[in-house]
């Protein structure tokens, strides 16, 4: 992994951040095609931008890109209702039951450590908000999303749900507390020191930290799926269900 600076060129972001390569083209001063070995330095200095409000805005991108080791091969060979369900039985069932376990597991930590270690209130602050926006994406997701891909396998149509009539609604919506949930793991792992226990860690604290780190490892393959199998196919469905229907 490359040392973000103005010396990084456009190549280096290239070959490793497509998360970082859609926020500088966001902006504007570099587009698809253009030359890639310029830096971030000189790409800035050339429109009269500091460089570190770049550099920033690459650097928050960076959390959003996902590790190459995520592992979404058990998708391989199902249709895009099965992978719904593959999804709502690894993921969403495993949070339902493992989101109020680590909840009761915080409770005990903070009480017994927090006064001694202030971290402790804040990783406990921001698993709240995540547990409680999760519960909410699960159902939205479910609801939705889920039901639309249902109608589209078995009768070939999309019956309206409360984000609109077509999948594109759900899922722009989805990806982007995707991107909320990204930012709040990368604040995890920051808070908990990737989820190094501290010498005086009881094993209820321990414990807490292994829940965690899969919590953490499960969301991220969970994210993945969506995006990338799940997101996609459901548009791809839903085009080809249009243009047999003769929309388009
Ligand atoms: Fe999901
Ligand atoms: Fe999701």
């Amino acid at each position: 992994m490359f040392e973000l600076s103005s010396d990084t060129r456009v190549a280096e972001i290239q070959a490793e951040s497509p998360a970082m390569l859609a926020a500088l083209t966001s902006t504007g001063i570099y587009n698809d095609g253009d030359d890639a070995e310029v830096t971030i330095g000189n790409l800035c200095w050339d429109v009269g931008l500091n460089p570190l409000i770049i550099l920033n805005m690459l650097a928050d991108a960076r959390k959003l890109d996902v590790p190459d080791t995520v592992d979404i091969s058990d998708l391989e060979g199902l249709s895009l209702a099965e992978v719904v369900s593959n999804i709502e039985t690894r993921h969403h069932a495993y949070l339902r039951k493992v989101l109020p376990e680590i909840s009761q597991l915080l409770t005990r930590v903070v009480s017994a450590h927090g006064a001694n270690d202030e971290r402790l209130q804040e990783i406990d602050s921001l698993f709240t908000k995540m547990a409680g926006d999760l519960e909410g994406h699960l159902l939205h997701e479910e609801e939705s999303l889920f039901s639309m891909i249902r109608d589209l396998a078995d009768d070939g149509v999309v019956t309206p749900t409360r984000c609109g009539e077509t999948v594109a609604g759900p899922i722009l919506c989805m990806e982007n507390d995707h991107n909320d949930m990204r930012r709040e793991l990368a604040q995890l792992r920051e808070l908990t020191s990737n989820y190094a226990a501290p010498d005086y860690a009881c094993p209820t604290y321990r414990r807490m930290l292994e829940l965690l780190t899969e919590f953490d490892d499960n969301t991220v393959i969970h994210m993945h799926k969506e995006d990338t199998v799940l997101f996609p196919g459901a548009k791809k469905a839903q085009a080809q269900l249009r243009e047999s229907a003769g929309q388009l």
